[in-house]
């Protein structure tokens, strides 16, 4: 496995787990850590064995405090448009992995951390997470997907009041608005992250992948051609090794043990 220096990979049974890891800085995204989230995720894509991800922060403070601000205040217009780009065609990748992915928000998840997580499949939360995006603040706005993913999922009007204001959402504000799916203890978070990965674990890696695409296919288009995707979707899942063992197993009241991967 490859040594980083900003951020940490783990994989245990089929779990990945990626851990930002600039602590002293609140794991603040700078050009060097996105390169190697970018390569991170290429080798997370390339192997086979990996069912689920997990993100989380080094330190008991930050999942990512946001873009790093020391960085962005030297570039030129030029130069931001292009580390705009760079960070959200990484964010966009991590969105587009095929296998499930889980942020674990141990901390302050602002700014780009915010919108990291906003790429994620769903988002656990301690009790000490802190989620904003505070870019208005600097003079700025969201760079890395947030004025387009937060609408998306918690709706414009609740978008529209976290941008303009640039306010800090505790974990049990970010919950009531959609935003985070379930609050742990710091202790817990991470843990009960990996619980929920491993029971993911069990099902097929096939239909785990065809149902993310098909969601989040679906979210960008209407409803008819949506429900087109999921049909064709569903026939070719029908069609597989996993669905023979799945309906099998149910009819011979027995547990189903899924063994099929992408290519099967
Ligand atoms: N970039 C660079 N360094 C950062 C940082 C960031 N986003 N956030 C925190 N740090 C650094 C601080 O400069 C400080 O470093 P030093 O010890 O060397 O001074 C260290 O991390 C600890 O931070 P604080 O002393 O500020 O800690 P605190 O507990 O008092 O406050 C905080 C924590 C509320 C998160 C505060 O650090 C803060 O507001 N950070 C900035 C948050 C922010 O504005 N994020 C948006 C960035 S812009 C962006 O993300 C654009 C985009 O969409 C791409």
């Amino acid at each position: 496995m490859v040594v980083y220096s900003s951020i940490e990979l783990t994989c245990t049974d089929g779990i990945a787990i990626l851990t930002f890891n600039r602590p002293k800085a609140l794991n603040a995204l700078n050009t060097s850590l996105l390169e190697e989230l970018s390569h991170a995720l290429n080798a997370l894509k390339a192997d086979e064995s990996i069912r689920v991800l997990i993100l989380t922060g080094a330190g008991d403070k930050a999942f990512i405090a946001g873009a790093d601000i020391s960085e962005i205040n030297t570039l030129s217009p030029l130069g931001a448009k292009q580390f705009a780009q760079a960070g959200q065609e990484v964010i966009s990748k991590l969105q587009e992995l095929a296998i499930p992915v889980i942020a674990a928000v141990n901390g302050y998840a602002l700014g780009g951390g915010c919108e990291m997580a906003l790429a994620c499949d769903f988002i656990y939360a301690s009790e000490k997470a802190v989620f904003g995006l505070p870019e208005i603040n600097l003079g700025v706005i969201p760079g890395f997907g947030g004025t387009q993913r937060l609408p998306r999922l918690i709706g414009a009007n609740r978008a529209k009041e976290m941008i303009f204001t640039g306010k800090h959402l505790t974990a049990a504000e970010a919950r009531e608005i959609g935003l985070v799916n379930k609050i742990f203890s710091p202790e817990e978070l991470v843990v009960a992250a990996t619980e929920t990965a491993k029971l993911i674990a069990t099902k097929g890696k096939a239909s785990l992948c065809a149902a993310k695409q098909t969601i989040n296919q679906g979210l960008n288009t209407d409803l008819q051609t949506g429900l087109a995707i999921e049909r064709d979707a569903f026939a070719l899942m029908l069609a597989s090794p996993d669905a023979k063992e799945g309906t099998g197993a149910f009819l011979e009241k027995r547990k189903a043990v899924f063994t099929g991967g992408l290519n099967d």
